[in-house]
């Protein structure tokens, strides 16, 4: 049994979705379904007996306490977040709370928990965190490597930096195996439509603008969110307790490249109705402040130790994105119109 917290967001669901294709050990899934929080995305399992949802929050110590006890599960692997560094910016109380002091909340439970196994030695804490920490760097700069000094820019960023060091003060400490993966911008299926991928194709398809921020040269290190997947269970499969993985696939774009790409492929397979490219709809807007020129993951200790590789590229990733947006449109309309509320209410009430 594994313990998935943050199951019905993007990156979680879609562990939770690969690790039951592929494993039959159960899978308990804590989630506080924020706005983030989709359990439609995890609709084909409900049923299925290895999977549990529970309803709660990771800074809820005396839940936390609870699922731990009834559940005893072998790993926890903590994706609950606030993800969205926008949101961070207008409301940073939020990130603070989760990211930070439930993080801490949760491992300090999970410190307790493990304390008391007769197999204590086995057991794993995998914490899901990003290359945001690192900070921004130069053209010229090499990418973020596990020796990169951390330095967040932003509120969200910060947040997580914070919960990566007292993951990492829990192992030296109090011998907590723990593991940490800093991954790279992902994108794939059930992504929310706030963030730059889902909101463009999104956007495009509706006949609405495609928002720019500034000179849209800012460049990212994409993922397809598989392959993140992928690689969380390489590391919690072999990962040695106490390091930090970086994941990514080499695949640095500017946010302009990324827009234009979507908007060739939609092009192809969806067509305008009335002629003319979905490049037409591209505005650019006012850039968001502080925010950061350039991330990109040196994979290569990952790549080395264990053995991982991704396998999508960009150009093979990106369309079956595209592809699954436009086959999905009705999950799409649920989340961009907030209904999948009611749907959760009716399932979970
Ligand atoms: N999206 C990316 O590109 C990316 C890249 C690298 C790392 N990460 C990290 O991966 C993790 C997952 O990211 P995501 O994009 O899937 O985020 P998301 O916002 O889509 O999902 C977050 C999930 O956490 C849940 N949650 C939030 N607060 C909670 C709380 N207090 N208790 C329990 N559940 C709570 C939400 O309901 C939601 O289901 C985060 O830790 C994020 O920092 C994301």
């Amino acid at each position: 049994m594994i313990l998935v917290t943050g199951g019905a967001g993007f990156i979680g669901s879609n562990f939770i979705l690969d690790w039951l294709a592929t494993h039959d050990e159960a899978v308990v899934n804590l989630d506080a379904l924020t706005y983030a929080g989709n359990v439609h995305n995890l609709a084909s399992v409900k049923d299925d007996p290895r999977y549990t949802f529970v309803h709660g929050d990771i800074g809820d110590t005396q839940l936390v306490a609870g699922v731990l006890e009834r559940h005893r599960p072998r790993a926890i692997i903590n994706f609950a977040a606030e993800s969205h560094v926008d949101r961070s910016i207008h409301g940073p109380e939020a990130f603070v709370q989760t990211n930070i002091l439930g993080t801490f909340r949760l491992i300090e439970a999970t410190r307790a928990y493990w304390g008391l196994l007769p197999e204590h030695s086995a057991f794993r804490f995998l914490h899901i965190s990003t290359d945001e920490v690192f900070g921004t760097l130069g053209a010229a700069d090499q990418a973020f490597s596990e020796r990169t000094q951390y330095q967040p820019n932003s509120p969200y960023s910060a947040s997580k930096a914070a919960s990566d060091h007292l993951v990492r003060a829990y192992h030296h400490t109090y011998g907590l195996p723990v593991l940490t993966t800093n991954c790279s911008n992902n994108y794939g299926p059930y992504h929310f439509p706030e963030k730059l991928i889902p909101l463009v194709i999104h956007n495009a398809l509706e006949g609405r603008a495609l928002p720019i921020y500034g000179d849209g040269q800012q460049i990212r290190d994409w993922l397809y969110v598989r392959d993140h997947c992928s690689a969380i269970r390489r590391v919690l499969e072999a990962g040695v307790p106490g390091e930090t993985y970086n994941i990514g696939g080499w695949n640095e774009r500017a946010n302009l490249d990324v827009v234009h790409t979507l908007c060739d492929i939609l092009d192809e397979l969806s067509p305008k109705a009335g002629g003319g490219s979905y490049r037409d709809q591209i505005t650019f807007v006012t850039d968001r402040p502080g925010h950061d020129r350039r991330y990109a993951i040196d994979a290569r200790k990952i790549e080395a130790e264990l053995d991982w590789r991704p396998a999508e590229t960009f150009e093979s990733g990106i369309r079956k994105t595209v592809r699954w947006y436009l086959d999905n449109a009705e999950w799409v309309r649920g989340v961009a119109s907030g209904s999948y509320r009611n749907w959760i209410e009716k399932q979970y009430a």
